[in-house]
């Protein structure tokens, strides 16, 4: 039975990624989720996996290099697919330090604990044995409004703490590649949505405001551009990259569903109107009169685009949801999921909103 070592699992991302491997799967593998549970960690994404055999939690930072090593020790671990991060900008551009320990120092010590467990006395590494590096389109910097995309050979240019500290992480993961012939990928994706993502992203942050009739809040002029792309069919790269894709390759993850914010803020509040019933108090509140312009982000980048042409044609990857049927199956998330939104918006997020937002 083979066995992946997850850092992060708790996380949006991670946690969509072990649903989708256990869905796809099942008890052929064995998942350890190793996760600090920091605010954006959360274990009720998982507890479904609770109670599996071929299921374990075990809350580590990834900066503890005793505790990496012992998950090492005591595993045979197969792949590492490395997820743990600070991963929000605007955190970033308050607090950079925290990017810089766990981000990079947290990827030294995970590079340096799989090589200790997986290489030879010869230098070579054990047979079959792979780290996946899941990175961000933002350590390629911003694009003009009509600058091209985003490929594999694009000089990295990151300009915020957040991109500044990937594009450190994924430097290292290169140099363990060139200098030991380490056993790696790196995923570099563009923006993600869908269940399970922590309300100070835009996409549910705009849903669970506009829920409560709050204040939409749009930096700047609006027209900043991501390309917006279902969390399932990252995880499902991720997993194709891996299996399929050549070590020591980089593939960029995308899906050419490119958005100024404004646009996707008014489809939110489009869509939300058409899904609730009309006797759902809620639907009263919900317009685009909440848009609300606020101070822009600090060095806020302008445009990412990905071209996905690579992982097309070497691995045959294609995104499955368009961003129509994407974004309505996450307002259902949201709307079945109601308990999950108010546990995590309670507490710690209150106080970094009204931070953020002056309470907006
Ligand atoms: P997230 O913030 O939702 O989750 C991060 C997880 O890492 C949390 O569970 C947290 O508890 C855990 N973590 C943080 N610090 C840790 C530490 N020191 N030790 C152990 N665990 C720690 O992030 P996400 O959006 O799921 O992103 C996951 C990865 O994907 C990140 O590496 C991010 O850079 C990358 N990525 C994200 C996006 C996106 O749109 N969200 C796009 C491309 C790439
Ligand atoms: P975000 O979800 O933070 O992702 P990233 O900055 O990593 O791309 O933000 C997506 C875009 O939405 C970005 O251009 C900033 C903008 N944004 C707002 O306009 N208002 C908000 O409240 C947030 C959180 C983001």
């Amino acid at each position: 039975m083979r066995t992946y070592l997850v850092t992060g699992g708790a996380g949006f991302i991670g946690s969509n990624y072990i649903h989708y491997m256990f869905r796809k799967y099942g008890s052929q593998i064995r998942i350890i989720n190793v996760d600090a549970l920091t605010y954006a960690g959360n274990l009720e994404n998982l507890k479904e996996f609770e109670s599996w055999e071929n299921y374990t939690f075990l809350k580590a930072d990834i900066c503890d290099k005793e505790a990496i090593s012992a998950v090492f020790a005591e595993n045979e671990i197969d792949r590492v697919v490395h997820f743990a991060a600070e991963s929000h900008v605007d955190r970033s551009i308050r607090n950079p330090e925290i990017f810089v320990q766990t981000n990079v120092l947290g990827t030294a010590v995970m590079l340096n604990c799989a090589k200790a467990a997986w290489e030879l006395p010869d230098g070579s590494f054990q047979e079959g044995k792979k780290f996946l590096h899941v990175s961000t389109d933002e350590v390629y910097g911003s694009l003009e409004e009509d600058g091209g995309y985003f490929y594999e050979t694009t000089p990295y240019a990151p300009r915020s703490p957040y991109s500044a500290s990937k594009a450190s992480s994924d430097m290292l993961v290169k140099a363990y590649m060139d200098t030991y012939h380490f056993p790696a990928n790196i995923t570099n994706c563009s923006n993600n949505y869908g269940p399970y993502q922590f309300p100070e992203k835009l996409i549910p942050l705009i849903i669970n405001n506009a829920l409560q009739g709050k204040k939409l809040p749009v930096y700047g002029d609006g027209r900043n551009v991501r390309d917006w792309l279902y969390v399932e069919d990252h995880a499902k790269a991720i997993d194709m990259v891996q299996e399929q894709g050549r070590l020591f390759e980089t593939y960029n993850v995308g899906g050419h569903n490119e958005k100024q914010n404004i646009e996707i803020i008014k489809i939110i509040i489009k869509t939300l109107r058409e899904m609730l019933p009309e006797d759902d108090p809620r639907k009263a509140l919900v317009s685009e009169d909440l848009i609300t312009y606020v101070e822009d982000r600090k060095g806020h980048d302008r445009r990412y685009a990905i071209a996905p042409d690579k992982i097309r044609k070497e691995i045959g990857w294609e995104p499955e949801t368009m961003f129509e049927e994407g974004i309505r199956r996450t307002i259902q998330w949201f709307f079945e999921n109601e308990a999950w939104m108010k546990n995590v918006t309670s507490g710690d997020y209150q106080k970094y909103y009204a931070e953020m937002y002056k309470d907006e």
